[in-house]
Formats: structure tokens, sequence, C-alpha cells
């Protein structure tokens, strides 16, 4: 596949083979990973590789026990990571001024890009991928888990493996629903319901095809898929919950002072 027809097949995998994978591809993917653009090139970021299978089962617990967790032989923790450079400022008499949001956002702007160049080398390599968005939901216990020093915090997370399912493409909203052409073009009822139109029909179908999501839709009456998203999936007292839990970690990590 050339790179275009790669990044138009991407596909996230949920189901694994637990074949391990080879150590010079999994270094590729690495090597891959720390080729991505970085503000300054600074690489304010870290790659937690985790292959142990006592540890990746408790991975599994902090990741909402997704099952991929523990079926693929490979997880990739992305760390926004100003340690080790504020360690190499203060030897080289630079005082550095990192400790604040900016620069957290500059090291998970930093993480993530590299966390999707690794996807994109994963899949390069035929193997599958899957973020884990759990990533942000779990941040007291991943810290601990890692042993993450002050001036660093988790990202994201990629299960990487070989696939064990072959899921369609999923659909994605229209171009030019996106795609602003130099001013913002404002969304009027009208594009809102064109926008997510064929979405709600898909969207609905494919999450009332998982058993346990659609018991879960059914019993608590939702009547659409934006409140399977508000009312099931991403409900605001969850996420005030976990908001709160990031903002003490981020500020015992350093970067709300
Ligand atoms: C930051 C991020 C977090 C995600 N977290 C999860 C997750 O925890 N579990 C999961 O099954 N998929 C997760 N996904 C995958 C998305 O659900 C998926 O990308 C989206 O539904 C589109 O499907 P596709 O990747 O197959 O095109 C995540 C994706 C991103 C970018």
């Amino acid at each position: 596949m050339n790179p275009l027809e790669l990044l138009n097949a991407h596909r996230s995998i949920r189901a694994y083979a637990p074949d391990p994978i080879p150590e010079d591809v999994l270094q590729s993917i690495l090597h891959a990973a720390t080729r991505a653009s970085s503000s300054g090139n600074m690489q304010t970021y870290s790659i937690l590789v985790t292959r142990d299978a006592e540890r990746r089962r408790a991975l599994w617990k902090y990741h909402f026990e997704q099952d991929m967790v523990v079926q693929a032989p490979v997880l990739l923790t992305f760390v926004a990571d100003w340690n080790r450079m504020n360690r190499w400022c203060r030897r080289s008499d630079a005082e550095p001024g990192f400790d604040n949001f900016l620069s957290f956002l500059v090291a998970f702007a930093d993480a993530m890009i590299a966390a999707q160049n690794a996807a994109l080398a994963a899949e390069s390599h035929g193997l599958g991928i899957c973020y884990m968005g759990t990533t942000l939901c779990a941040t007291t216990d991943l810290i601990e888990f890692f042993g993450l020093p002050a001036d660093t915090f988790p990202a994201t997370t990629l299960v990487v493996g070989t696939p064990r399912e072959d899921p369609e493409l999923r659909a994605r909203l229209p171009l030019e629903s996106i795609v602003h052409q130099e001013r913002y073009q404002p969304y009027d009822d009208e594009r809102i319901r064109r926008t997510y139109e064929s979405r709600e029909t898909e969207g609905w179908k494919r999450y009332m095809s998982f058993p346990d999501l659609a018991a879960k839709m059914t019993s608590s009456g939702v009547k659409n898929l934006a409140q399977v998203y508000t009312q099931l999936k991403y409900t605001q007292a969850d996420n005030e919950e976990i908001s709160t839990e990031l903002l003490e970690n981020l500020r015992r990590a350093g970067f709300l002072s």
C-alpha cells in the first residue's frame, strides 16, 4: 500500500491474535514514532512499552476492562514528558520554564503526534492498533503503575498486535461539514441535520449490534444516537469527575503552577 492508501484503509482493531510482535518490527514502529514532528524538536514525550502478560492484565483493569488490552501482545503508553528536558536544561545552567499549562499542551501534542506515527507504522507492518482513550480516565493509577515522575503525564495508549478481525471502514462525517474555506461557516439546523443524517442511522445500528450496549440502550430509553453519546457513553457527571482528577494530577505533576 502506498502511504495514502494506508491512511485511508485505517480501522481500529479490537480483537487480536496472541502472536508476539517481532523485535525488529517493534523497533521500527518505535523509531517511526520518534521521527514525528515535535515542538522545537524537543521530543517532550516518552513511550512506555508493556509486553509482560501480568502487567497487561493490570492495565486491563485501568482501561475499563477492554479485552484487547490483554489480547494484544504490546501496549504503548505515550506520556507527555518534560522531566528529561528539564534535567538537561538544569545541568546546562539553563533554568527551564516549562511548569505551566502551555508546556503541558505542547508535550501532550508531541505525544499524540508520535502515537499517530506509531499507529501508521504498525499498520504499515500489517498490524492492527486501537487507541485507548481510557488512559485519561486512569491517570492516578497509571502514574503509579509506571512510576511516572513530576513533569510527566499520561497522554494516550496504543494497543498493537496481529488483527483477529477484519472490520468494515467506519464512515466519517461529510468532508464539507468538517472543512471551512477561509472563514468558519456557522452551522444552522439544516446543515447539522445533513451533517449527521447518515451517522445517526449507521451509528445507532452499530451500537445496537453490541449486545451489552444494546441492552443498556433499550433499558435506559435513549431515543437517538446523540442521546447515546450524552446519556450513556460520555455523561456530564463522568466527564466532570474525570476532569477533577485530571486537574488534580496535572497540578501534582507541576503543570498548573
Ligand atoms: C484518542 C482516542 C481514544 C480512543 N479510545 C478508544 C477506546 O478506549 N476504546 C475503543 O474501543 N476505541 C477507542 N478509540 C477508537 C475510536 O473509537 C475509533 O477511532 C473511531 O470509532 C473511528 O473508528 P476507526 O478508527 O475504526 O476508523 C479511540 C480513538 C482515539 C483517537
